[in-house]
């Protein structure tokens, strides 16, 4: 059964591939939308969806989104690296936000649009004193979550400015994700490959960043859920919260394995992202894997 047609940004990416295997799956007509960019995986093209390599920040996406016309979009796309953000600003915050823009304003004119998710990250909160409700102030304070935040506030104007879209567009705000296919840049695969291979991990503020952390399996049906019945920010987190210093000993734990670090220092670093998850239980999440079944299928499985 057809379920309707959604596009995917960034579908080729770490989280969004299971996202856009799992909706194949469920009967969706999938069109991915991805230049095939770092973190990409063009390995899982093939014809179960359709692919269009383009960059969002081209504002030609704008008619492309309108010629496949969707019931649903996702919008995931985005230079996602931090430390990538901070040496290069210009170029993320020009390609990040002109891409919002483009992808906000191709939302306003699809006559059959049902959903509108934008893909945001907890990290538009700055730092985090308290586990941070949706409706907290935004106080983005790198390059990368600024991209990000612009978004947030996009979703906000076009969902009151313009009639045709009320109430269809949604937000997410994801903690730390991590599994299979995500960029080895990140903290995870960084520890997973310092415990296979000994490489050495590059330790931010010696280790003392606190996050909390999903497993990406849980995402692709939280997905599903706001799609068919959310119209507002969610935040997605579990509160698995650890300092990247016990992330590491929780790793060796469960591998019986040692990691290796060196130090390392981000500049004007978060030291702590933490959000309260009430309004996604609400809506009647159930995730499927609690952080340590996550944690051991990652580390432990081939
Ligand atoms: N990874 C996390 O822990 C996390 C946490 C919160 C929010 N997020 C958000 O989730 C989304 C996906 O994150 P991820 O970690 O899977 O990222 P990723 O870097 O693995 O994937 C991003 C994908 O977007 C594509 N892309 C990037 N810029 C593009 C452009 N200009 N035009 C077309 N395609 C482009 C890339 O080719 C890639 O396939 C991002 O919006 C990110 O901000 C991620």
């Amino acid at each position: 059964m057809n379920k309707g047609k959604i596009v995917i940004t960034g579908g080729l990416g770490f989280i969004f591939s299971h996202v856009t295997e799992y909706f194949v799956k469920k009967g969706y007509e999938v069109t991915v939308i991805d230049n095939k960019s770092v973190g990409s995986h063009p390995e899982i093209i093939d014809d179960s969806f359709k692919y269009i390599d383009m960059h969002i920040a081209d504002p030609e996406i704008i008619d492309v989104i309108m010629d496949e016309n969707p019931d649903y979009v996702i919008h995931a796309a985005a230079i996602s690296d931090v430390d990538y953000s901070i040496r290069e600003s210009y170029r993320t915050l020009k390609k990040n936000i002109l891409g919002n823009v483009h992808i906000f304003e191709a939302c306003r004119h699809l006559p059959n649009l049902k959903k509108f998710i934008y893909v945001s990250t907890d990290e538009v909160y700055g730092e985090c004193e308290y586990k941070k409700k949706e409706d907290d102030m935004i106080f983005p304070k790198n390059p990368y979550s600024c991209s990000k935040a612009v978004g947030s506030l996009l979703r906000i104007t076009y969902d009151n400015t313009y009639e045709q879209l009320k109430n269809k567009t949604a937000e997410t705000r994801f903690c730390n994700v991590f599994g299979p296919r995500q960029d080895k840049r990140k903290i995870m695969p960084a520890i997973k490959e310092s415990i296979e291979n000994g490489y050495s991990i590059p330790l931010h503020n010696e280790g003392t960043g606190y996050r909390e952390y999903i497993y990406v399996k849980n995402i692709p049906p939280a997905m599903e859920l706001i799609l068919e019945k959310g119209n507002q920010t969610y935040n997605v987190t579990l509160n698995d919260g650890l300092t990247v210093h016990q992330l590491i000993e929780k790793a060796e734990s469960v591998t019986g394995k040692k990691a290796i670090t060196h130090p390392n220092n981000r500049p004007g670093m978060d030291m702590k992202y933490q959000m309260d998850n009430t309004r996604i239980m609400e809506l009647g999440w159930k995730p499927i894997y609690t952080f340590e079944e996550g944690l051991k299928e990652y580390l432990c499985e081939k």
